[in-house]
C-alpha cells in the first residue's frame, strides 16, 4: 500500500456544501472535489484517494482557513481515517446538519413530517460504541487493524478510536500487538491470512467477545493471537475463530470455531438480560438503542398479538411480550433465532421465535396472524420491495418501524403511505455520533 504522504494534491478547495455521507463539497475547475473531515466554510488542500474525469475524492491534508464550525479534533487519526467525517466539526453544527438531511430526505419523498418530531442525541459523542468490525491491512508495511478509507480497499489504522468503549480500545490494540509479535500476516500477502475482527464489549459488565476472522483453513495465525491476548485481559470472556475461505462481503459468513471461555456475551437492555452470539447482531450503542426501543414498544401499545420483524436476538420481542398476551419474532440468523427464545425464557416469557429471511414467511406468519401491531428494524437496506409487501399484506392496523439509513426509510415510508399507510409519530436518534449515520423510529397507521 502506498503510503498516505505519496498520494497526490490538489487545492486549495473551498467548501461550499455538505452530502450526506458527511463529506463536504467543493469545486476544482471542471471536477467535483469530495472530502472527509471537511465543512462548509473551509479552505482545504485535499489528499486525493479517488479520481475520476469528473470527481476528486479525498481527505484533508492541511486547512488553509478553517470554517467557524471547525473544532480541534480530538482522534489521533483525524487525518487519514474516513470513519467518522464530523471529527473536526462543532457538536451543535453536526446536530444541525444531520436534522437539516431528514427534512430533505422527507421533502424528497414528498412525506410530511408530524409538526412535534424530534431529533434526539440521548448519549455523548465519545466513547458510545460498544461493537467494532475492523479490517487487517498493511501500512507502509506493518500489520495494521482499522477501517477502509472510503471509497476504496486501502486499510488505516485506527488504534485508540476515540468512539470506541475504552475497553474496546485496548482489547484491539493487544489484538495488533499480538498479531505482530507472532509474525501474523493480512490476507493476500503471500497467501492466506487474516481477514478481519468483530470485538463487542457489554455495557452491562465491561466484558469483551472476540471474533478473529482468517482465509487459512487451519486458523492457526488467529488462534496464535488468542493465545497471547486472553492472559492480559480478564475481561475477554468470549473467543471466536472464523475461517472464511471463501471471499465474502458478509463479515459473519464462514465456520465459526469456538476457542475460549463463554460461547456467548451477556448484555442488558430494556430489563432484557440477553446472550449475543458471535454472529447476532446486537445493537452498537445500545444506551441509545435502549431510549429508542423504549420508545417502541411504549408505541406499539398493547393487545393480543404483536410481530416483531428483523428480531436479532429478541430485545424487542421480549419487551412486547411484557404488553402483548402472543409475540412472534422473524430472524434470518439462525444462531439469533436460537438466542431469542433463551433470552425470553430468561426474562419470563414465551415468544415465537421463526428462523426465515421476513420476504419469504409469509405464508408461515399469515398461519400465526392477525397481528395487532408489527414492530420491523430491518437491516440497513431497509424493508425493500418485498418486505413492504410483507408488512402490507400482514395487514396491522399500527406498525412501528425503526431505519439506521434514512434514504431507505424515505423510500420504505413513501411505499407505506401509498399502500394507505398515514405517518404518525417520529423520532430520529443520534445513534452514531460524529458519524454520518442516524436512526429513525416511525410509527404508521391505517389511514
Ligand atoms: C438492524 S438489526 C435489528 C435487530 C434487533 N431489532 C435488535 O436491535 O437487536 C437487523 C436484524 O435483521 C436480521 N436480518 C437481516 N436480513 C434479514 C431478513 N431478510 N429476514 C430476517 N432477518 C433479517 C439481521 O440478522 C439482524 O439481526
Amino acid at each position: 500500500m502506498p503510503s498516505r504522504e505519496s498520494r497526490p494534491v490538489v487545492g486549495p478547495v473551498d467548501i461550499q456544501s455538505l452530502q450526506r455521507d458527511g463529506r463536504g463539497v467543493g469545486r476544482l475547475g471542471a471536477r467535483t472535489v469530495v472530502v472527509s473531515q471537511a465543512y462548509p466554510g473551509d479552505s482545504v488542500i485535499t489528499r486525493v484517494d479517488v479520481e475520476t474525469k469528473s470527481v476528486f475524492q479525498g481527505r484533508v491534508k492541511r486547512v488553509v482557513s478553517a470554517a467557524e464550525t471547525r473544532r480541534p479534533s480530538p482522534c489521533a487519526h483525524a487525518d487519514w481515517c474516513t470513519g467518522c467525517p464530523y471529527l473536526g466539526a462543532d457538536r451543535e453544527a453536526e446536530i444541525a446538519w444531520k436534522r437539516g438531511f431528514v427534512v430533505e430526505e422527507a421533502r424528497r419523498q414528498a412525506i410530511d413530517l408530524p409538526g412535534d418530531w424530534t431529533f434526539e442525541t440521548p448519549t455523548a459523542p465519545w466513547e458510545w460504541r460498544h461493537f467494532a468490525k475492523q479490517i487487517f491491512g498493511l501500512r507502509d508495511g506493518h500489520l495494521v487493524l482499522g477501517s477502509y478509507v472510503q471509497g476504496t480497499h486501502v486499510v488505516v489504522d485506527n488504534a485508540r478510536c476515540p468512539v470506541l468503549v475504552p475497553g474496546l480500545q485496548v482489547l484491539l490494540e493487544r489484538v495488533v500487538a499480538a498479531a505482530r509479535h507472532v509474525g501474523a500476516r493480512p490476507d493476500n500477502v503471500g497467501a492466506p491470512g487474516l481477514l478481519h475482527v468483530l470485538a463487542r464489549s457489554s455495557r452491562a459488565d465491561g466484558r469483551c467477545q472476540l471474533v478473529v476472522a482468517t482465509r487459512d483453513p487451519s486458523g492457526a495465525d488467529a488462534l496464535a493471537i488468542f493465545e497471547k491476548v486472553v492472559p492480559l485481559d480478564p475481561e475477554l470472556v468470549s473467543g471466536w475463530v472464523l475461517i472464511q475461505e471463501q471471499p465474502s462481503n458478509n463479515l459473519l459468513e464462514g465456520r465459526a470455531l469456538h476457542v475460549h471461555g463463554f460461547r456467548d456475551l451477556t448484555d442488558t437492555l430494556l430489563d432484557v438480560e440477553c446472550r449475543i452470539g458471535p454472529t447476532s447482531f446486537f445493537q452498537a450503542n445500545p444506551a441509545c438503542a435502549e431510549t429508542m426501543f423504549r420508545d417502541a414498544v411504549e408505541r406499539a401499545g398493547s393487545g393480543r398479538s404483536a410481530l416483531d420483524l428483523y428480531s436479532g436476538v429478541g430485545i424487542l420481542a421480549v419487551g412486547l411480550a411484557k404488553r402483548f398476551e402472543r409475540v412472534t419474532a422473524v430472524e434470518a440468523v439462525e444462531e439469533a433465532a436460537a438466542l431469542i427464545r433463551k433470552n425470553a425464557a430468561k426474562a419470563g416469557v414465551a415468544v415465537d421465535a421463526v428462523h426465515a429471511d421476513v420476504e419469504t414467511a409469509l405464508d408461515v406468519l399469515s398461519d400465526r396472524g392477525p397481528f395487532d401491531v408489527v414492530v420491523a428494524d430491518p437491516p440497513r437496506k431497509g424493508l425493500g420491495a418485498r418486505g413492504t409487501q410483507v408488512v402490507t399484506r400482514l395487514a396491522p392496523s399500527r406498525l412501528v418501524l425503526l431505519s439506521c439509513d434514512l434514504a431507505a426509510w424515505g423510500k420504505d415510508a413513501r411505499t407505506l403511505i401509498d399502500s394507505g399507510f398515514k405517518l404518525g409519530r417520529f423520532t430520529v436518534y443520534d445513534a452514531f455520533p460524529r458519524t454520518a449515520h442516524v436512526e429513525v423510529s416511525s410509527v404508521f397507521e391505517r389511514a
